[in-house]
């Protein structure tokens, strides 16, 4: 079907600039699968090697050509604000004791051109009215989701393949991948409909929260990218309590897709569910193989660790 006659189909089209410039990251949610980690301290600042969660998010971001990272913080969240804040401080101590390299490693947490702009959620009601705190920033442009917990290594980095689909399609677009049947309860599942000329890229036909395997439309899961279109801040108004008694991205996300297309799109690159304790040590062995400074040694380990087994 060509991409004319999929746009017939829907109430509304609308033409967006074709950069996306704002992404909200929601870091409000309680953690509650890493308590006692996150009693005092966020899960989105737990560090895979040397880096928090949330600095690889932000670095998606930015290497997909964002510049205003919009946090939804919650209780607990100072520590985050503070990670993205100069320290005037630390970066004193850090040139009085010649440490060079790690005071440029300081200073380059965040680039000098990028905006960082907190709102707080007052409760943690769920993602979607998390997502839709963002509304008086966003206000009427399509923007990013990115989720710090899904933790992506892609080349290119994930959210600038996805915004490369929308400066084409000028569509919402769900980063996806399959799981296995079992995992369906998991996630936001979604039907679709394949896109012609395309591998990649499917319409969205429709999307339920965390189905049952026996009631799931298929097994090709969203997972904590989007890119929204300004008109989901409508249906997140009107969403009620869903799965779990929260207010579920998802929901709205099924509301926009019956009057706009809608695209999944299977990124290229290895999904880590560092909110999850499995997925967070997967995501520390692999990122650590490949860190320049302990991979040798740590491959070594690894190995001595699998002989003496
Ligand atoms: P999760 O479902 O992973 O929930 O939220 P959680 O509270 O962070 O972790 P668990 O399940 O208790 O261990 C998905 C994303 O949505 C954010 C979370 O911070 C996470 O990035 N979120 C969730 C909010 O910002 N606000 C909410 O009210 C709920």
């Amino acid at each position: 079907m060509s991409r004319e006659s999929v746009e017939k189909q829907f109430s509304r089209s609308e033409r967006f600039s074709e950069k996306i410039t704002k992404a909200v990251f929601p870091v409000a949610g309680m953690g509650s699968r890493f308590l006692p980690a996150t009693k005092a301290s966020p899960k989105e600042m737990m560090p895979v090697v040397d880096k928090p969660l949330i600095q690889y998010a932000v670095e998606e971001a930015v290497a997909a050509g964002i510049t205003d990272m919009i946090f939804i913080t919650g209780r607990n969240k100072r520590a985050i604000e503070d990670h993205f804040d100069k320290a005037y401080e630390l970066e004193a101590e850090l040139a009085m004791r010649g440490k060079d390299e790690l005071l440029r490693i300081v200073k380059k947490i965040i680039p000098s051109h990028i905006n960082c702009i907190f709102i707080r959620q007052p409760e943690a009601l769920g993602l979607g009215h998390a997502v839709l705190c963002a509304k008086p920033v966003v206000n009427n442009e399509a923007f990013a989701v990115i989720l710090a917990d899904d933790l992506i290594d892609g080349e290119p980095a994930v959210m600038k393949q996805m915004v490369d689909v929308f400066s084409q399609h000028q569509c919402s677009v769900l980063g996806v991948q399959t799981v296995p049947r079992d995992q369906t309860k998991s996630y936001g599942i979604v039907a679709s409909s394949p896109l012609e000329g395309s591998n990649d890229l499917e319409r969205v036909t429709a999307i339920v929260e965390k189905p049952k395997p026996a009631d799931a439309p298929s097994n090709l899961a969203v997972v904590g990218r989007y890119i929204l279109t300004p008109r989901i801040f409508h249906h997140l108004a009107q969403v009620t309590k869903g799965a779990g008694g929260e207010i579920q991205l998802t929901d709205g996300i099924a509301a926009l897709m019956k009057e706009e297309q809608m695209l999944a799109y299977r990124f290229k690159g290895t999904r880590y569910d560092c909110g999850s304790k499995l997925g967070y040590l997967q995501a520390t062995v692999a990122l650590g193989l490949k860190h320049p400074e302990v991979r040798d040694e740590f491959a070594a380990y690894l190995s001595a660790l699998q002989h003496a087994k």
